[in-house]
């Protein structure tokens, strides 16, 4: 369970990023002590037991009252939060934001967070495997600088593992703006033969976890629109293309990606009162990632020694077949990815989609 100083802390920082937030975006809130020193730039005192509005009524006092800027913010019976101004990269798609990505570690997720990276966001990459998104957040942070990423260990089956995670953000960046729910798994088999642990794995994962995920981190997003009604977030859902037509032998997987969809446009009318958007991405098969490409497990691997593709001698032989199914015959790849998100983000005008990037193997209707 939250502490009561947690539970402050996540009200004061979101509130705060929003309160001093410019056109270029918000400043990291770090919450670095619990002493409320009279040394703090600005000292602000919160009603006993304060609501959410009563939390935005008393900062944005405090903060008024403040002729320079503000470098620290001491709240009575919370602490001391610093306030640090990120350099903004002009013409960079992603400057000022603030990212969490899931299943971080590898794959689209990784390079999803990197290519924000790049773009300038902050990021937070957030995976069940800790240590690799710890190893490839350093990295991020050598390339662009301190501050740039952290990793969280998060189990997205987990409410608490979740909290846990969104807790450690708050307490690092303040807050987030885009929230991508990519981590998924993948367990293809027939319906005949496919066991109810297999199939209950697959939904934890795909479909419960979308689920768990955005209740505990759209009341961040949406107590940072409280503090200011132009504020708007998204949540980026990574489905798949067998969210949107079925999968052979893989009921399971596109059955836990239809539901997705079904969770996105739900979510979507309802979180617009709290500025959310809410939007999937349906990419095709992803061959260069390690899904498809490890070569002890990967997709092709696996589909070779079953035999999936008659006549395939070689894993070329199976990549070619898959790849023909394409009209434009190749994978989807990150960049294809990357401009269906930030398509997402800067389109304001547009929530509740399933936005297909599968170069016309599968087409609305
Ligand atoms: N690879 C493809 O061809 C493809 C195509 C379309 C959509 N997708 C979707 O893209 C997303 C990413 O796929 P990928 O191919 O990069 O997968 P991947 O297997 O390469 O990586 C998935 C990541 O999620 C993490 N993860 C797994 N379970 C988790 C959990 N319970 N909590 C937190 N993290 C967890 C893993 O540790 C891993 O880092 C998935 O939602 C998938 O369905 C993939």
């Amino acid at each position: 369970m939250e502490n009561s100083l947690t539970k402050k802390i996540n009200v004061v920082a979101p509130i705060l990023r929003i309160l001093l937030a410019n056109e270029t975006g918000g400043p990291m809130v770090r919450f670095v002590s619990e002493k409320t020193s009279k040394d703090a730039g600005v000292t602000a005192v919160l009603p006993k037991e304060a609501s959410e509005e009563q939390a935005i009524e008393s900062l944005k006092t405090a903060i008024r009252q403040q002729a320079e800027t503000i470098e620290t913010v001491g709240v009575e019976g919370v602490g001391i939060f610093q306030i640090i101004q990120p350099v903004i990269e002009m013409n960079k798609r992603a400057s000022g934001k603030t990212a969490i990505v899931t299943g971080a570690a590898q794959g689209f997720g990784l390079e999803i967070a990197q290519d924000m990276a790049a773009q300038g966001a902050c990021v937070v990459l957030a995976d069940i495997n800790e240590t690799e998104a710890q190893k490839q957040a350093q990295q991020l942070n050598e390339q662009y600088g301190t501050d740039r990423a952290m990793a969280v260990a998060m189990n997205v089956t987990d409410s608490q593992s979740i909290q846990n995670a969104i807790d450690s953000v708050i307490r690092h960046y303040g807050g987030f703006d885009v929230f991508v729910s990519n981590a998924g798994v993948l367990k293809a088999e027939s319906v005949k033969t496919q066991s109810e642990k297999d199939f209950e794995f697959v939904c934890a994962v795909n479909y419960k976890g979308y689920f768990l995920r955005t209740q505990v981190i759209s009341k961040v997003l949406a107590l940072q629109h409280k503090a200011n009604h132009a504020y708007t977030s998204d949540i980026i859902q990574i489905n798949s293309k067998s969210g949107l037509v079925g999968s052979n032998r893989n009921g399971a997987y596109a059955g836990s990606k239809f539901v997705g969809i079904g969770l996105t446009q739900s979510f979507a009318l309802e979180l617009i009162e709290d500025g959310i958007k809410v939007n999937s991405i349906c990419p095709g098969n992803f061959f260069d990632g390690p899904l498809w490409s490890n070569p002890d497990n990967g997709l092709f691997v696996q589909y070779l020694r079953t035999g999936k593709i008659p006549g395939a001698k070689t894993i070329e032989d199976v990549k070619r077949a898959y790849e023909a199914k394409v009209p434009m015959r190749r994978g989807c790849t990150t960049p294809d990815v990357m401009a269906a998100v930030y398509y997402l983000i800067e389109q304001k005008y547009e929530t509740g989609q399933a936005l297909p990037v599968t170069d016309g193997q599968v087409m609305l209707h």
